[in-house]
């Protein structure tokens, strides 16, 4: 093989990725929800090494032994997702957040918070980012589907909310979707308020929005609030020059 070592410096990132064993990425469609219950990488042993993502009890509390406590879902359950897991505008181009996942070929425990930059490539957000950070899965998620927890976006399949909040048995709005218009949110119980704002403003109400992805190291901002940061998060740094480039055996 005979590479200028130009091209060697081109193919490092994607290399170091590769030997990482990580670095998705893909085309993907996104769907959103918030259904109160107890995120199943809350449960230990899930991410890796890292500590499970944080949960709560009904107060919104940080629980000590969330990783061992039963999900607000199932009957006499009492863990919670946490209101602070809610998406938030960094800028008007990027935002942070966290999402139930499904990557293709893959499964939690490679998954679970680890973390993804969603370029959206359509609707009214085409263009913006948002990093999420897979906290959850779902039996109803196809290949590459993230499912954006924004308060106030439907509590699908399972509803936690109506315990932990009194929310309407449905959920808040329709239990697929959940509510439709920004006034909406003025009744929405106080933690949760900012995250639904944020559906109509830095997201613009978009529906659904496809999107192109890829893994990334999660931003420390991210990890302080779910508590979880994988031992082997991918590697994040852009090398800078000949020192870092694989020793060169060939014949120029
Ligand atoms: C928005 O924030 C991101 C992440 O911190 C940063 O990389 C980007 O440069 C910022 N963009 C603007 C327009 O400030």
């Amino acid at each position: 093989m005979h590479l200028p070592l130009s091209t060697l410096v081109a193919i490092l990132p994607f290399f170091l990725d590769t030997v990482s064993g990580q670095g998705s990425s893909g085309t993907g469609k996104t769907t959103r929800y918030w259904d109160c219950c107890k995120p199943s990488c809350g449960w230990p042993k899930k991410s890796n090494g890292g500590n499970q993502v944080q949960t709560c009890d009904k107060n919104d509390r940080v629980l000590n032994d969330g990783g061992n406590t039963k999900s607000g879902c199932d009957s006499g359950g009492s863990a919670f997702m946490c209101s602070n897991q809610s998406p938030w505008a960094v800028n008007e181009t990027v935002a942070y957040g966290w999402a139930a996942v499904n990557i293709a070929n893959s499964n939690e425990a490679a998954w679970c918070c680890a973390c993804y930059e969603l370029t959206f490539t359509g609707g009214a957000v085409q263009g913006k980012k948002l990093i999420v950070q897979a906290t959850n899965t779902g039996g109803d998620l196809g290949n590459n589907h993230f499912d954006l927890a924004i308060p106030g976006g439907g509590v699908g399949i399972f509803n936690a909310c109506t315990s932990q909040y009194g929310a309407p048995s449905n959920g808040w709005g329709e239990r697929y979707g959940g509510i439709k218009s920004r006034s909406d949110c003025d009744s929405f119980p106080q933690a949760l308020k900012a995250g639904c704002y944020w559906r109509f403003d830095w997201f613009k109400g978009a529906d659904n929005p496809p999107v192109t992805f890829k893994q990334v190291a999660c931003p420390a901002a991210i990890t302080a609030k779910s508590g979880c940061k994988r031992s082997n998060d991918v590697i994040n740094e852009t090398p800078t020059g000949p020192s870092s480039v694989p020793t060169w055996t060939g014949t120029p």
